[in-house]
């Protein structure tokens, strides 16, 4: 990789680490942190945030994909997840869906834990054959 893009997920991953250390997740303790980047630039980072009414609860992709759009931007260049413990905190399904509104099949996914990236996917890899905007009527 070129030291640009080294740099630039240094970046993510310091705002994902950030704001999975603000992480609301006093019933599950699994605090998670979500950090991506869009064609300008920007980063935006989001963490999960649970609720007492446990469905309630957002991952942390949902509110960094949240605020990416109230900034007015929609699209994902590059995301970073990052959760503790030894397993791979890739996105879950919803969140795999939900940023699929946003990238493309080549749209890096890169999955880190306190240490940094463990593991870099596509969109592709992690949600094959799926259904987008393309697919309805315009
Ligand atoms: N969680 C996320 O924030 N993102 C994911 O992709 C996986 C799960 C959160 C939801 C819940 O607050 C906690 O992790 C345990 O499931």
């Amino acid at each position: 990789m070129s030291k640009r893009s080294d740099d630039r997920l240094d970046a993510l991953f310091a705002a994902a680490r950030a704001a999975q250390a603000r992480a609301y997740a006093p019933y599950s303790r699994f605090r998670v942190g979500a950090a991506l980047r869009t064609p300008s630039g920007a980063a935006f980072s989001g963490c999960n945030v649970e609720n007492a009414a446990y469905p309630e609860g957002a991952c942390a992709e949902a509110n960094a994909i949240g605020a990416m759009v109230a900034a007015g931007e929609r699209r994902i260049v590059e995301i970073l997840v990052i959760g503790d413990g030894e397993a791979l905190c890739a996105p879950c399904g919803g969140c795999r869906q939900r940023i699929r509104e946003f990238a493309d099949a080549n749209t890096r996914v890169h999955v880190a834990g306190p240490e940094g990236v463990r593991a870099t996917f596509t969109l592709e890899e992690l949600l094959p054959h799926s259904f987008g905007p393309d697919h309805l009527p315009r």
